[in-house]
């Protein structure tokens, strides 16, 4: 029997980037190549790599400097760059990051084999062209690293709304969306494996589009079957853009115990004036009213966002402006960064990067410390009630506790008794924090 090589991947960014791990992985596996978690066993070292800001960039050329005397240890080890940051930099990266044999942009993993032939002929291989169609629908993703009870599903690539600030739409391409057939099909597997949750995966989820015999499928009717699977397979979805959040999706949502009662809807700004000049596609009073839609059709829905801290221009009164709209909707939970600009991109090539770094560091920390309130105010209004919990693992401070989360993604910890991940459980909310929920069980 043939050896089996090991590769070793290590993944930074977004469930996109986890997801594309995972395809990567079985491309891999397909060639004589095993996963291993243990990095100095590895013959093959991948980081799928991101470009979103400055400091995902920097975390990763710090790794690259570690891998380097890995390397010299080692001189057969083949180190490869995946992801955002190998399609933003290119063969610039070869030039200036010397030990990587290898560079594949989000769209060219396909070719890995070929690619990998040539590394071992002892020259640097690169493929970093964008397609217009590649969605890897007919490979099956190699889930090892996770629970066994949730999983993500990758059903579009691409963005094309060029918001100002964002390096996506060019280190990701167009749009294009799988088959809505692919996608159900690979969900009814993860249930029959026993996967009892699954999160459809797009840079902008409700742009999905796909054309069936001649049937156009939109998002919502794709959830929707996806949510007949059964009713014991719950179902999430992210990133949805508030432009097109429409109050069909919100009835499927509302229709449907097991679509998951939570909706990630970035905000970045409060203020219209940042929202124009960001290239939102929409104002404040707009993204309101989407909040009220939400409310009035799903009542009980989580509502989670990201926010951008000190974008080109941003005014104190503009700052206050977020923290209001913070406020105005309550959301459970927040993504929130410091603007970081990215090279070539709207911003970067019209605006001036001119909010003074401490000042920038003020408003996060402003907006942090809102969030913190908030969450709790959230966490605290569930003390008392009951929910129904799906069961992902044993906490980490006690193996007599398990967590897992409610619909509304918050993350609870139980009494383990004899529940496993995977169940159901009852249980009522005893006492929180602003991060967590602890809850007893319901008999
Ligand atoms: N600077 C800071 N944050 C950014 N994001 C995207 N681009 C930038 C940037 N240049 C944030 C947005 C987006 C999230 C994924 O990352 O809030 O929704
Ligand atoms: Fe980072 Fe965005 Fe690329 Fe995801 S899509 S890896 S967040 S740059």
């Amino acid at each position: 029997m043939e050896i089996k090589k090991k590769a070793y991947i290590e993944t930074y960014g977004c469930q996109m980037n986890i997801s594309d791990s995972e395809i990567v992985a079985s491309i891999l596996e397909a060639q004589n190549y095993e996963s291993t978690t243990d990095i100095k066993a590895a013959d093959l070292i991948f980081l799928n790599t991101c470009s979103i800001r400055d400091n995902a960039e920097q975390r990763v050329r710090n790794r690259l400097n570690e891998l380097h005397a890995l390397k010299r240890k080692h001189p057969g080890l083949v180190i490869g760059l995946l992801g955002c940051m190998a399609e933003r930099l290119k063969d610039q990266l070869l030039e200036e990051e010397r030990h990587i044999d290898l560079i594949v942009g989000p769209d060219g993993y396909r070719q890995l084999p070929q690619l990998l032939e040539q590394v071992e002929s002892g020259q640097k291989a690169i493929n970093v062209l964008l397609s217009v169609d590649e969605t890897y629908a007919d490979i099956n993703p190699v889930r090892a690293g996770g629970s066994g009870v949730t999983a993500f599903i990758s059903i579009m690539r691409g963005c094309e709304n060029f918001c100002a600030y964002c390096v996506v739409p060019y280190t990701r391409g167009k749009e294009r969306s799988r088959k809505s057939q692919t996608i159900v099909k690979e969900a009814r597997k993860l249930f029959e494996k026993g996967f009892r949750e699954i999160t459809l995966l797009g840079q902008n989820v409700n742009s999905y589009h796909s054309e069936e015999n001649g049937i156009p499928i939109e998002f919502p009717a794709l959830l929707e079957e996806v949510a007949l699977i059964n009713p014991k397979l719950r179902v999430r979805f992210a990133t949805s853009h508030p432009k097109d959040i429409s109050d069909d999706l919100l009835e499927v949502i509302a229709a449907y115990p097991n679509i998951c009662k939570s909706i990630h809807l970035p905000i970045q700004s409060g203020s219209t004036r940042m929202l124009g000049m960001m290239k939102r596609s929409y104002t404040r009073d707009w993204y309101m009213d989407r909040i009220s839609a939400i409310r009035r059709i799903i009542p009980g829905c989580a509502v989670t966002t990201d926010i951008i801290a000190g974008f080109c221009s941003e005014t104190e009164e503009d700052h206050q402006e977020t923290l209001s709209a913070m406020r105005e909707v309550g959301y459970d939970y927040a993504y929130m960064f410091k603007y970081s600009e990215r090279p070539n991109t709207l911003a970067a090539k019209k605006y001036p990067d001119d909010v003074a770094e401490d000042v920038k560091s003020r408003r996060l920390d402003e907006i942090i410390a809102l969030q913190q309130e908030l969450s709790l105010k959230s966490n605290k209004l569930d003390v008392g009630k009951e929910f129904e919990v799906l069961a992902e693992g044993v906490s980490k401070r006690s193996d007599q506790q398990l967590f897992g989360r409610i619909s509304q993604n918050k993350v609870v910890v139980f009494p383990r008794e004899d529940y496993n991940s995977g169940d159901y459980v009852k249980v009522k909310i005893l006492s929180c924090t602003a991060a967590t929920l602890r809850g007893e069980l319901i008999k």
